[in-house]
């Protein structure tokens, strides 16, 4: 039941803080490790695997992209996406100890589906991250963390796309503690980072009016841009594809780095470009970002920025300035998400739409 909300995706949207909370819940223990009950593969597999590769499609495979960032950076294994659909056309190279790492929110997406089948015909180890109890993907996976996401309704992912980010974190800290690389130091930080994250997810509900106001404005607009390097470029990807499949707007996310490699050309007076900027601590992608939404200002574009407390280097470029909780840069695509969720149901709803059910779209994709 939609709880008095208007759309199932709203509800959804609002479910974030404790989706993220129930995906968390019992895997850290005090003893200080990590537990994950369903995890069926031995630790002796696990210090095996000398390459990963994430399989999923649409919303899923941008939380792949963002957890390769944390998977290479925590464990030093070579991490690649892929999409579920192109992954078995292109003979790719597994074996033994290759983890494919599945995301799907449904368990039933065909292309994940058959592209698992495909990886275990080649021996490789599939594990799974998954939302739904029992659906297929789980049930032909070796191992299988399920997210809590609790049943998504609107067809547009949302609450499974943080849940899904952060299941691919537990696995990375999983991975780097069995295996004890370095950077298993930095799980208590990051654990103790992701406990605090509903209430900056919270925190971007209660701020949803500016969200909500700027959508009323821009209810004429017909493309958005979105920008991001490093994990805020997944997130641009994910803000572009909430918009074209709410809205059925023109809307395209870039690496910001990638500009002045042609989408530049696409900057006109007033196109609403909206810009996720990384944390100050990170090197240097914070300054490069600045000088991007610099670029795109004088050029006409309209820019929304989101950047963190406390960052003034962008107030003089921004339009709008969309404030984000400070929390470590890979924790940052989960609350810099939330307002372009919102944006995109909004307009959506503004427009018309049927935000729960866009045209020509289905929740789970049983078909190739
Ligand atoms: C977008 C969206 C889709 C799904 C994709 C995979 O909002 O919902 O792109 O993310 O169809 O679905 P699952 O995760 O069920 O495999």
């Amino acid at each position: 039941e939609k709880g008095g909300y208007d759309w199932f995706m709203l509800k959804e949207i609002d479910e974030q803080p404790q989706a993220v909370a129930e995906t968390l819940l019992g895997r850290y223990g005090r003893s200080g490790r990590l537990q994950l009950d369903e995890m069926r593969l031995s630790d002796d597999e696990l210090r095996d695997v000398d390459k990963i590769i994430i399989i999923a499609c649409g919303t899923a495979s941008y939380a792949g992209l963002v957890a390769k960032y944390a998977i290479e950076h925590w464990t030093r294994i070579p991490c690649e996406v892929e999409l579920a659909s192109e992954f078995r056309y292109r003979d790719p190279i597994i074996d033994r100890s290759t983890l494919v790492v599945a995301i799907s929110q449904s368990g039933e997406t065909m292309d994940t589906l058959m592209a698992i089948r495909y990886a275990r015909q080649q021996r490789a180890r599939v594990l799974s991250i998954c939302n739904t109890n029992g659906s297929t993907i789980p049930r032909e996976s070796d191992a299988v963390i399920y997210t809590h996401a609790g049943p998504e309704v609107a067809v547009a992912s949302t609450k499974g796309f943080l849940s899904q980010i952060v299941a691919c974190y537990l696995l990375g800290l999983y991975l780097a503690q069995v295996r004890g690389v370095k950077y298993g130091d930095e799980i208590d930080a990051i654990m103790a980072a992701l406990e605090k994250l509903p209430a900056g997810i919270q925190r971007m509900l209660d701020e949803g009016e500016q969200v909500r106001k700027l959508a009323a404005e821009l209810v004429d607009t017909r493309s958005v841009l979105f920008l991001g390097r490093h994990v805020g470029y997944p997130v641009a990807l994910e803000g572009a594809l909430k918009l074209k499949e709410l809205a059925y707007l023109h809307a395209e996310g870039f690496a910001a780095g990638e500009l002045k490699h042609g989408p530049i050309a696409l900057i006109e007076d007033g196109i609403p470009v909206f810009v996720v900027v990384p944390p100050k601590a990170r090197d240097q992608l914070q300054e490069k970002i600045v000088s991007n939404i610099q670029e795109i200002r004088a050029r006409g574009a309209l820019t929304i920025v989101l950047a963190e407390d406390g960052d003034d280097d962008v107030v003089p470029y921004a339009d709008h300035l969309i404030r984000l909780p400070k929390v470590p840069t890979l924790l940052q695509p989960l609350v810099a998400t939330v307002p372009l969720q919102i944006f995109a149901c909004e307009l959506a709803g503004l427009l018309g739409h049927d935000v729960d059910q866009p045209r020509n779209l289905a929740k789970s994709v049983t078909v190739e």
